[in-house]
């Protein structure tokens, strides 16, 4: 298994070019099912998630090719209306193929996923919006059945703006005729994304990116083209590792109207951070000031970017408190940032930081993508040489990340 080893201390510096959207490119890629249509999608990152997509839609019976960061899903054979255990237990997402199959074929099989092991994860909120647009819900062999007579336009209202179910529930929608209104749903740019891809495969979609989403749908939508927008967590990540390591960094193609909660949390730590016609500039100085911050659906503090943000709390001039309102056990990492010298004390949802003057290398774990990043970015910024274990997790998520490290001055490579 692939290991990271860095040697921390090194201020970054330069530019980093933004790629696609990972949680913008899976619902694309899977909307491309509830059309015959050949579809091109570009900026597509090349990620272990992107290959696991591409891999459920050829199981289910599309022929795609994918490469250079563009994706053309075309028709292949009779689709299939079944995403398979062996996809989904790797890929939490896959579950979205249910909205997409379901409006096309009125029944779709999907096994109950696995994906992340930060809490519990549930997909009753999907579940519970599909049988409010008439569809009859079951399990089989560890399986969700899904099926209807024909699956009618409503209005749904979501109990949390649950990201996976407003895009389930928006291609969905997208393939019903009628008009479908989408109530507390979930506000993300990705959300966004979605709709204008919906919109040019001939659905159209308002409010996407509001509480309030209203789909009109048609039963014909037909292939379209589209560019993912730039990826916000791997934008956010490169922000804490350059202020983590007092660096001076241009985030190309990064957008500061997707990062507001945390660009404002940025500021109040001291570092600069300038907008600019091509994307960001960050830079820090000195060590940062303690800033708290609570994680919230969109456009609040963001769940992903909460294990990066602990990493150069880690490193203040005080005492900062982090709560996790959105996952349930998602601070695994305050204890391998332990192992680094970083002093975090949790409980529950809650950790609290005091920060250090220095982290030092030491030999650690990820226990997801985001915790991965948090790692590498603590690594950055410490004294002496980190070994991360465990680094397929944040293959998942990050495209070329030491390629990418490296261009800014990192000393950082993959071993196994
Ligand atoms: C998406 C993102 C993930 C991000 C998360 C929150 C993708 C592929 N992943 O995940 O990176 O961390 O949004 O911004 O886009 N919940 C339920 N029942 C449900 C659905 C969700 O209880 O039916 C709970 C979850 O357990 C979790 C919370 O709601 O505690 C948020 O989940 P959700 O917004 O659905 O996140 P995902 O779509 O899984």
């Amino acid at each position: 298994m692939d290991f990271f080893v860095i040697d921390g201390g090194r201020p970054l510096r330069g530019a980093v070019r933004i790629s696609g959207s990972k949680n913008a490119a899976l619902p694309n890629l899977i909307s491309t099912l509830m059309t015959d249509d050949a579809c091109t999608i570009h900026h597509v990152p090349e990620l272990r998630d992107i290959r696991t997509t591409v891999r459920l839609l050829e199981t289910m019976g599309k022929k795609v090719s994918y490469a250079r960061g563009t994706a053309v899903v075309e028709h292949g054979s009779r689709l299939k209306t079944r995403a398979p255990y062996d996809l989904v237990k790797q890929m939490r997402a896959s579950v979205l193929v249910a909205g997409p199959v379901l409006a096309r074929f009125g029944k779709a099989r999907v096994s109950l996923p696995g994906g992340c092991t930060i809490g519990m994860r549930p997909i009753d909120i999907h579940l519970e919006a599909f049988k409010k647009l008439g569809a009859r819900v079951s399990t089989e062999h560890g399986d969700v059945v899904l099926d209807c007579e024909r699956l009618e336009p409503g209005t749904v209202r979501f109990r949390f703006p649950s990201v996976g179910a407003t895009e389930n529930l928006m291609m969905a929608a997208a393939g019903v005729k009628g008009t479908t209104v989408l109530k507390n749903a979930a506000r993300e740019p990705e959300i966004e994304d979605l709709g204008t891809f919906l919109t040019r495969m001939g659905a159209r979609v308002d409010g996407a990116g509001t509480d309030t989403v209203t789909i009109e749908g048609t039963s014909r939508l037909h292939g379209a083209e589209h560019s993912v927008i730039a990826d916000r967590v791997e934008t956010g990540t490169f922000l804490l590792a350059a202020l983590a390591t007092k660096g001076d960094v241009r985030l190309i193609g990064a957008k500061a109207q997707h990062l507001t909660a945390l660009l404002e949390a940025v500021k109040r730590s001291g570092a600069t951070v300038t907008e600019l016609p091509e994307g960001l500039r960050v830079k820090a100085k000195d060590r940062p000031k303690p800033v708290d911050i609570h994680t919230e659906p969109h456009p609040g503090f963001p769940t992903d970017l909460q294990a990066p943000w602990m990493a150069y709390m880690t490193l203040a001039r005080g005492k900062s408190k982090v709560r996790e309102s959105v996952f349930e056990n998602r601070v695994m990492h305050a204890a391998e940032l332990g192992r680094m010298g970083a002093r975090i004390r949790t409980g529950g949802e809650r950790a609290v930081v005091e920060g250090v003057p220095e982290l030092f290398g030491a030999p650690i774990m990820a226990s997801d993508i985001r915790a991965g990043a948090a790692l590498v970015v603590a690594a950055l910024a410490a004294k002496g040489q980190t070994v991360i274990q465990r680094v397929y997790h944040i293959d998942r998520g990050y495209e070329k990340l030491e390629k990418k490290l490296r261009a800014l001055g990192a000393q950082i490579r993959r071993a196994h």
